[in-house]
């Protein structure tokens, strides 16, 4: 593999080398009085696949960076499985954006419902804690694409929020 001397990989690696599928059984202790999963625990899922599939991609520590456009659609029951699909889906010079979707899982009946989405944007760091380079990631299908400019969108907006003062 085509590296530099911090390791990055020149030649750009496509999602599915590090695309992570995680299952959750909710438990009574992950829910709420309705039976209903916590939020919480639910963002604490989507942070841990994420991150698993940004140190794959980087085959190096990352830390998060920002979480956005989290949403709960639909609640996950006690006795019900929570599965979690994490993919990168855009790299920047030294930070990346992971989507992860999140669906619920009836055992008894098979039904699946979308219960979350959200995007986090991962930085690299090399041993000192500096942000370093990450490897590109290939863009092939048109659904890559399209996942790539919502991701572009997201950084910008917080990069215009960034210039007129709106967060630090
Ligand atoms: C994330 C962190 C390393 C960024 O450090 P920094 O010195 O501000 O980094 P820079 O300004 O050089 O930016 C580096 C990259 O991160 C991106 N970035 C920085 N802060 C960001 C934020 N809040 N949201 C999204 N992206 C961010 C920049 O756009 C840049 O991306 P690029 O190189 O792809 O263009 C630093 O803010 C940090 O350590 N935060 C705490 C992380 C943490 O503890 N997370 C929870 C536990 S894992």
């Amino acid at each position: 593999m085509d590296t530099d001397s911090k390791g990055t990989s020149f030649k750009g690696k496509v999602s599915s080398e590090s695309e992570v599928e995680m299952t959750e059984l909710v438990l009574p202790n992950d829910a709420n009085v309705l039976g209903n999963v916590l939020g919480g625990r639910v963002m604490h899922w989507i942070d841990l696949a994420a991150a698993i599939a940004a140190h794959r991609h980087c085959n190096s520590i990352c830390v998060t960076a920002a979480i956005e456009g989290l949403s709960f659609l639909n609640p996950i029951k006690v006795g019900q499985l929570a599965h979690l699909k994490a993919r990168v889906i855009c790299t920047g010079k030294t930070s990346l954006i992971v989507k992860v979707v999140v669906y619920s899982e009836d055992m008894n009946t098979g039904a699946r419902k979308k219960t979350s989405e959200a995007y986090l944007t991962f930085v690299n760091l090399d041993k000192d804690g500096n942000p370093k380079d990450v490897p590109p990631l290939l863009v092939q299908t048109e659904e890559e694409k399209a996942d790539c400019m919502r991701a572009r969108e997201i950084k910008n907006r917080r990069v215009s929020k960034k210039d007129t003062g709106e967060i630090e």
